[in-house]
């Protein structure tokens, strides 16, 4: 009975996590026909007769993939607000400590509710505290108030594209104002390893170089 609950939870936090289409058969031409029949045959793993605790284990380590890296604590913007209090409560019990700044306002409600469903399904079984609704309202309120300024209409010049691309991976585009030209570098190779601690895909010294530059320059002609 545990050991269910727990896969179920597993499944629901690998499913909500990361959507990926590849191994799907394509739909027969009626999709609607998916709702009335019987669900098809499960579709082809690689290795049907892999022991449960490999595929278990397999779904554990897929889960892993996305985990945000942490922030020091000190470095919360407005420590003493409650949302602040309520994020490092409880959301620090299955990862490090995610900065407010990793997404922008629009997104922040999906990822939270992605968090409280695994936080509701799995309280039970591993005990883990679960935050009331006030305190959920609270941490939301805070993560949007401190989240990262996302990019109005971007400016023409090279790197423009690289950045576009390589920088809304993970979350919104930021802004490149939100950042003076001499601060850019060091943003910009934090990126570079979070893209390595969250198993993205790397980008080239070369690329990373023309999206500073780009970075720089207009976050150079705004400020002045
Ligand atoms: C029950 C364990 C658990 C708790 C508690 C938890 N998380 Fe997560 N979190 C995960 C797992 C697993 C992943 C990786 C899979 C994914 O991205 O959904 C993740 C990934 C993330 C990510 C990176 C992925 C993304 O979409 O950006 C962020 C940000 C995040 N969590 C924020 C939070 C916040 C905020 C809280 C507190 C409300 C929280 N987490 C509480 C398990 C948890
Ligand atoms: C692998 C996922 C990932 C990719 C890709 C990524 N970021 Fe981030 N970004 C993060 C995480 C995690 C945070 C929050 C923690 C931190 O600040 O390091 C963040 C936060 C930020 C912030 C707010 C924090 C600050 O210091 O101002 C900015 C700005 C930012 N990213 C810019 C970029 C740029 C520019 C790129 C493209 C070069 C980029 N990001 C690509 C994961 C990513």
């Amino acid at each position: 009975m545990s050991v269910r609950a727990l896969l179920t939870a597993v499944v629901v936090l690998v499913g909500c996590g990361t959507p990926t289409p590849t191994g799907r058969a394509p739909a027969s031409p009626g999709t609607a026909e998916a709702a009335t029949l019987p669900p098809p045959a499960p579709p082809a793993s690689p290795s049907p007769s892999a022991p449960l605790a490999v595929r278990r284990q397999r779904l554990l380590e897929a889960a892993t993939i996305a985990l945000p890296p942490g922030i020091a604590a000190e470095s919360l913007p407005d420590p003493a607000a409650p949302g602040a209090r309520v994020l490092q409560q409880y959301c620090t019990q299955c990862h490090a400590l995610p900065s407010p700044a990793m997404h922008g306002a629009m997104d922040w409600p999906a990822v939270t509710r992605r968090m409280w469903v695994r936080i509701d399904m799995m309280a039970g079984d591993l005990g883990l505290r679960v935050p009331s609704t006030a305190e959920r309202a609270e941490l939301l309120a805070y993560l949007q108030g401190h989240a990262l300024p996302v990019a109005g209409s971007l400016p023409p010049g090279v790197g423009r594209d690289l950045f576009a691309t390589a920088c809304s991976r993970c979350h919104v585009l930021p802004d490149p104002r939100m950042h003076s030209p001499p601060d850019w570098p060091v943003v910009v190779l934090r990126m570079t390893e979070n893209m390595q601690r969250m198993k993205m895909q790397q980008i080239s010294r070369a690329d990373a170089s023309q999206i500073l530059g780009y970075l720089q320059t207009v976050s150079a002609v705004v400020r002045r």
